[in-house]
């Protein structure tokens, strides 16, 4: 039993992070957003209900747990308070008791979508004004929610633009969410409360690590978790890592196990491949164990939730990619060398396919064996335990395969 998790996506995103938050949030005590901003989009289905999260931590739609959006996210103040508005709509409580916006979390103003449209369209950015947030951040000319909610350093700063008067209205609706987060998070993990660290994006989109430039502007990864809520690395305890059965990217950029067949396709119609943010249709292609592989490595992961399984389901023939080649030569290890990542080819295991319908399985034991195989196989490789299988949008819809690494 672990006291809190960390749920990082493995690939560019998408993986089903916003599933596995809300399937362990009913345990949780505390979900807490450490990086990213409104370019994440979080699908959560409960019932026939389905419920798209971009910025407010996937914790909202349970009662009575908190909710953190720590210093590390950029918040756009428009996008938040929409968002609030058409959650309470739907019955969803939400209030200064149970949602806290860090006082150090920088605001993403009109200006940066501006300039994120224009500079951001080589990389397929999703235009929400991430990167230029993230830009003026590190320029150290950005502005932080605490000046935000201020109204005479926000008159200073943004009086004289168009937005003021809209702007100030948001902040005096969010002004009473702000606070000092990392107190309220470092209280809660002394206390033992069950805490849940809920990744944006993925390894791959790291600014650091990720297949640059075609990354997202933060750390996606593990170390983010620290950096952005506030926290000592001693207080993590448990890293899941989660990876899709398959691989899908959204926006430009390098992906070695890409099909552009007609077997891309079929994972695009039967996983649903198409963005939750932008609409747009997902790139899809086999599970690349080398990425896989560094994610572990990145970002020291315990265990790892694998996703969509069932979407994998009347497949003839799948591949699994265990390595590169690239000019003659055998490579075993990820790289963000983009000439390689571009020009290498994937050396693919072969498994047969299964037939049945996985998405109505609720133990491991029932699986299909070639299912089994395929799992089995994936858990060899990676080298540590596969601890969650998802065969569905729901909740009801998740085998969990190691207790030791859930709530
Ligand atoms: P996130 O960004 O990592 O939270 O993932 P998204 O929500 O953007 O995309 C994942 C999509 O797959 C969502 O539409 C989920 O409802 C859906 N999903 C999650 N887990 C499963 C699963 O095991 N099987 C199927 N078929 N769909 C799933
Ligand atoms: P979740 O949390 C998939 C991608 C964009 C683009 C690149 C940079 O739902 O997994 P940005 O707007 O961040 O400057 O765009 O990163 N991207 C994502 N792709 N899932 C996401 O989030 C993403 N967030 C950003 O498509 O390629
Ligand atoms: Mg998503």
């Amino acid at each position: 039993m672990v006291s809190n998790i960390a749920v990082i996506g493995m690939q560019w995103g998408d993986e089903g992070k916003g599933k596995i938050i809300d399937f362990l949030a009913e345990k949780a005590d505390v979900v807490a957003r450490f990086n990213g901003g409104n370019n994440a989009g979080h699908t959560l289905n409960v019932g026939d209900k389905k419920t798209v999260l971009h910025l407010i931590p996937s914790g909202i739609l349970h009662p009575k747990k908190l909710n953190i959006i720590g210093n590390g996210v950029v918040v756009d103040p428009k996008v938040i308070t929409d968002k609030m508005d058409e959650l309470r709509g739907n019955k969803v409580k939400i209030s200064p008791e149970n949602l806290f916006i860090s006082s150090n979390a920088h605001v993403i103003l009109p200006w940066h979508i501006e300039e994120d449209k224009e500079k951001g369209k080589a990389l397929g950015t999703t235009k929400r004004g991430v990167g230029p947030c993230y830009a003026d951040k590190i320029s150290r000319v950005g502005l932080k929610m605490q000046h935000f909610v201020n109204e005479a350093i926000f008159k200073k700063r943004c009086g004289e633009h168009p937005f003021y008067e809209e702007y100030l209205g948001y902040a005096n609706t969010l002004k009473k969410y702000v606070s000092d987060t990392s107190i309220l998070i470092n209280n809660a993990l002394d206390k033992g409360a069950k805490v849940l660290f809920e990744g944006a994006q993925a390894t791959l989109l790291d600014i650091d690590h990720g297949t640059y430039p075609f990354v997202t502007s933060s750390n996606t990864t593990a170390g983010g978790i620290c950096t952005g809520l506030g926290i000592g690395p001693t207080k993590v305890n448990s890293i899941m890592g989660i990876l899709k059965a398959y691989t899908s990217r959204v926006g430009e950029g390098p992906f070695p196990t890409e099909l552009t067949d007609s077997v891309g396709e079929k994972l695009r119609e039967k996983g649903k491949e198409f963005g939750s943010t932008t609409g747009r249709p997902r790139r899809c292609g086999w599970l690349d164990i080398v990425a896989a592989k560094y994610s572990v490595r990145i970002n020291g992961l315990h265990s790892v939730a694998l996703l969509k399984l069932d979407v994998l389901d009347g497949m003839e023939k799948l591949n699994i990619c265990v390595g590169y080649k690239y000019k003659g030569k055998v490579l075993n290890e990820f790289t963000t060398d983009l000439n390689v990542l571009t020009n290498c080819d994937p050396i693919y295991e072969v498994f047969d396919g299964w037939w049945e319908d996985t998405s109505k399985i609720t133990e491991f034991d029932k699986m299909p064996p070639n299912a089994k195989k395929y799992i089995k196989r994936v858990e060899q490789l990676l080298g540590i335990p596969i601890s969650i299988i998802s065969v569905g949008p729901r909740r009801d819809q998740t085998i969990i395969r190691n207790a030791g690494f859930v709530f």
